[in-house]
């Protein structure tokens, strides 16, 4: 059998293979058999800041509605919106204690931040509660029509936090950036330990029937894996922390490509929901037997082997349009 560990945020895994921030995550059970079918670390469900203060306005409405609060009187809802964050923050506290004491693997945390002001308490609280690392899901979507500093923002987020946490942080990114490149490599040098990518967004689709607008599927494809593959290639040998890949990964086979790239370790999360959580032995039985196969014996034998550093033609990372004699590019 091949040595699958790897290192990851300052962590020794014994697979590369992580569950990612989503549902699953978010019951002991679950977790438990994760670690059992080989995951490597998890990811908890992450905290919305959005989610809380959409559940604070709802409580609040409700509240001021059977009078038995009065709303409208400032600190009523002062109390309120301390009560209802620390009721749904310690819940979260609370399941991170429970799960360490039941799984060996890591659990890293996870906070979508869209501000550097709201979260630095709670991270800190992430850190006492026994986390081993934190993911910040950096949720920029920017579909207004104002110039917006995206890029500047999150390097405030990651700073902030940076200066609240020592227990490692990674950042998940979205590819809306407009120079992603750079925007990897001066989060990555704030001191980050790890950088995710890329972080999926809810997506709109029409149901024609009804003339309505639907959620789009919220698992990805297989062949969503191209574009963390073709990032992870071109940045991995220009960042110095970890990279994890996410997104798309349904196979050991593409997992094994994103470490070919220079993934450090993959993500994976929608195969698993269709799968099933025990799917993860599968992955990892099918990695194992194409690195024997292919006469190495470890994942860190084949790390980056086909970076953009490493591979005969590495401007093929770079080209976004076919051309007509493109076959000469991979032969
Ligand atoms: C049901 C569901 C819930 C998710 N929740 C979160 C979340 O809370 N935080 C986060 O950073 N990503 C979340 N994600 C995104 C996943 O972590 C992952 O980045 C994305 O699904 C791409 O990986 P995949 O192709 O393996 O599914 C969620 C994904 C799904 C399908």
């Amino acid at each position: 059998m091949a040595d699958l560990s790897t290192n990851y945020l300052g962590m020794n895994l014994k697979s590369p293979l992580i569950v990612g921030s989503c549902g699953l995550t978010t019951s002991l059970e679950n977790v438990k058999l994760m670690e059992k079918n080989g995951a490597g670390a998890i990811v908890l469900k992450s905290v919305f800041e959005e989610e809380i203060l959409l559940s604070l306005h709802k409580k609040a409405r409700d509240a001021s509605k059977d009078k038995l609060l009065y709303y409208e009187y400032s600190e009523t809802y002062d109390y309120l919106d301390i009560h209802t964050r620390n009721e749904e923050l310690e819940n979260y506290l609370q399941f991170i204690r429970e799960i360490k004491k039941e799984v060996l693997m890591p659990v890293i945390a996870s906070i979508n931040c869209v501000t550097d002001t709201e979260w630095t308490d709670f991270a800190m609280k992430i850190q006492e509660a026994g986390a081993d690392a934190l993911e910040l899901n950096l949720f920029f979507n920017p579909t207004g029509f104002k110039i917006m500093d995206v890029e500047k923002k999150s390097v405030q987020i990651v700073k902030k936090i940076l200066k609240t946490v020592s227990i490692p942080v990674s950042v998940k990114l979205s590819s809306n950036y407009t120079n992603l490149g750079h925007t990897i490599q001066e989060i990555s040098e704030k001191g980050v330990q790890g950088i995710v990518l890329f972080n999926r967004f809810f997506s709109v689709d029409f149901d024609l029937d009804k003339l309505s607008v639907i959620s789009s599927d919220i698992y990805s494809s297989p062949g969503d894996f191209t574009k963390p593959l073709r990032w992870i290639a071109l940045i991995t040998d220009k960042i110095g922390c970890n990279i994890a890949a996410s997104g798309g990964v349904h196979s050991g086979k593409t997992a094994l490509k994103q470490i070919l790239a220079g993934a450090d370790a993959v993500q994976v999360v929608s195969i698993l929901y269709k799968n099933g959580i025990d799917h993860l032995s599968v992955l990892l039985n099918e990695m194992d037997k194409w690195i024997e196969k292919k006469g190495f014996n470890s994942v860190s034998q084949i790390k980056g082997m086909m970076s953009n550093k490493n591979v005969k033609n590495p401007e093929v990372f770079e080209r976004m349009q076919f051309m007509r004699y493109y076959g000469k590019l991979f032969d």
